[in-house]
């Protein structure tokens, strides 16, 4: 007789997506329903806390009750309800949490709270048999640009930062610089792939060469003055050919993966480690995904890249994650709160 697998719900709303995930034995995801924000936040070119929260509100009980109906299971078939209470929005991160909170009080089941950085790497483990840990993350997506040292999926250490924007910001913002649609980092990638990466030398920020951190706002700064020239007084890009505006776009690009690569390389040095996890939004970025894989390559260094459906937020990471914390009997308290970091 086979075992029963372990079946985890779970939900994320860490930021302006809201999900709900049924996903068993932490790798086979039954469900996994994404509501997406996009048009809500996208006049504004970010994402507007207080929008997020109250959409949050609007969607969160359809979508639990959406993966649970495709996952084609009940709550009495769920082992646990797992959801995100940090870091994030706090806004946002309240109504998720407390969703989760609620169903697993009213439903007897346990609560496992999840770290939303830690579910983004998960991500990336999630397809392969082995733990490959230790590990070193980078996590790049709107709201982060990190490097994390894993011990464990759960035991990590934060080992590198932006300084300033992550490096999605930087995607959204140069797309608006460039008058694109929002979120600008799909758009860019497509755009970059008929465009020259060598037609402009942006600058990249190293701070020296130990440091494992990260800055975007100098090369987001220097789209804009390349983009306007000498006239300041030109409010956008319209002046710009299609080919100029995927020569920028290409550069610009270049210019994000050079320092991303560069860095990780240098911080699986620093640590000793032999694995790199790559996760968040913007690890959907076709150029940065081949010219990690090809690095690591050359540099003895084992890939893994979070399947591009798992890069941007979801909650088949929480649930997937959630199954490595789920040990019968442990229940997390439901007094448990949310946290922005
Ligand atoms: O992980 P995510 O869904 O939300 C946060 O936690 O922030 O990431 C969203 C970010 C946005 O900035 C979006 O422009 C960027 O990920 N993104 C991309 C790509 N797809 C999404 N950036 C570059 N290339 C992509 N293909
Ligand atoms: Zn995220």
């Amino acid at each position: 007789m086979t075992a029963k697998p372990t079946l985890i719900l779970g939900i994320e709303s860490s930021c302006d997506e809201t999900s709900a995930a049924v996903v068993a034995d932490g790798r086979h995801v039954l469900s996994n329903i994404v509501a997406s924000q996009d048009d809500l936040h996208a006049k504004f070119r970010g994402v507007v806390p207080e929008i997020a929260s109250r959409a949050h509100l609007e969607r969160i009980n359809l979508i639990i009750d959406e993966a649970l109906a495709a996952a084609n299971v009940t709550l009495n078939d769920i082992d646990a309800v797992a959801a995100v209470n940090r870091p994030g929005l706090i806004g946002s991160l309240l109504i998720g949490f407390t969703a989760g909170k609620t169903i697993a009080w009213a439903a007897n089941k346990p609560l496992i709270a999840v770290n939303h950085l830690c579910a983004h790497a998960y991500a990336a483990m999630m397809p392969v048999d082995d733990r490959p840990l230790p590990a070193v993350a980078l996590i790049v997506s709107g709201g982060h640009t990190s490097l994390v040292y894993f011990r464990t999926p759960t035991d990590f250490e934060k080992i590198g930062q932006t300084q300033d924007d992550a490096a999605g910001e930087a995607f959204d913002k140069v797309a608006s610089v460039l008058d694109l649609a929002y979120p600008g980092g799909p758009i860019i990638d497509r755009l970059a792939k008929t465009g020259n990466p060598r037609a402009v030398d942006f600058p990249r920020t190293w701070f020296g060469r130990e440091s494992l951190d990260f800055s975007f706002s100098g090369l987001k700064t220097a789209v804009l003055y390349h983009v306007r020239g000498n006239h300041l007084d030109r409010p956008d890009s319209s002046h710009l050919r299609e080919s100029q505006k995927a020569d920028i776009a290409a550069s610009f690009q270049a210019a994000v993966i050079d320092v991303l690569v560069k860095k990780t390389v240098r911080a699986c040095r620093a640590k000793n480690a032999n694995t790199v996890l790559v996760g968040g939004g913007v690890a959907a970025n076709s150029g940065l995904r081949a010219a990690m894989a090809e690095t690591c390559e050359k540099e003895g260094l084992r890939c893994l890249l979070a399947d591009r459906k798992l890069c941007t937020d979801n909650a088949a990471m929480v649930a997937g994650l959630a199954a490595t914390m789920f040990v019968p009997g442990h229940i997390d308290s439901l007094d448990l709160d949310v946290t922005s970091t």
